[in-house]
């Protein structure tokens, strides 16, 4: 199963191309306040992370053993729309494979709030969807 959260759609594009390789299902984040890609999700994102709200994601079904997990880079870090998902989904024994999109940040600057946020999974960290 591919579970990605995508704002503008560079994460979404490259969680479709990975579904192409190994026709796991789609699964896109919903937030129960989802942000709106316009200009002001800037200032919503800056006030969040100072006073550490993080959005509540819709809780879901996942049965697979093997979740590739995509998100985009926010303000260094894994956006918080994955950051919620990961809060409200227990990915207890899954195998993650996780991709991100960002400017310049690297899914590297990520792996220590993913390691805190599922904590009993086991993460690919060297994962590349180009090896695919
Ligand atoms: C609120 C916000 C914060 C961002 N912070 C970073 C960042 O710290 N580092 C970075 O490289 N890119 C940052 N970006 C750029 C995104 O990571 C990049 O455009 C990404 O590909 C967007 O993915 P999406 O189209 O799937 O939403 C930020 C974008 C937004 C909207």
């Amino acid at each position: 199963m591919i579970i990605y959260y995508s704002l503008t759609g560079h994460t979404k594009k490259l969680a479709q191309e990975i579904a192409k390789k190994t026709e796991d299902k789609l699964y896109e984040i919903q937030l129960d306040k989802p942000y709106k890609n316009n200009p002001l999700v800037l200032a919503r994102f800056t006030k969040e992370k100072a006073t550490g709200v993080i959005p509540t994601a819709h809780k879901i079904d996942i049965e697979d053993a093997v979740i590739y997990l995509g998100y985009p880079m926010w303000g260094g870090d894994m956006s918080l729309a994955m950051q919620g998902f990961l809060m409200a989904n227990d990915l207890s024994g899954k195998h993650i494979k996780p991709f991100i999109t960002s400017g310049t940040s690297t899914l590297k600057m990520s792996l220590k709030t993913l390691k805190k946020l599922a904590p009993d999974a086991m993460i690919d960290a060297n994962f590349n969807s180009d090896m695919l």
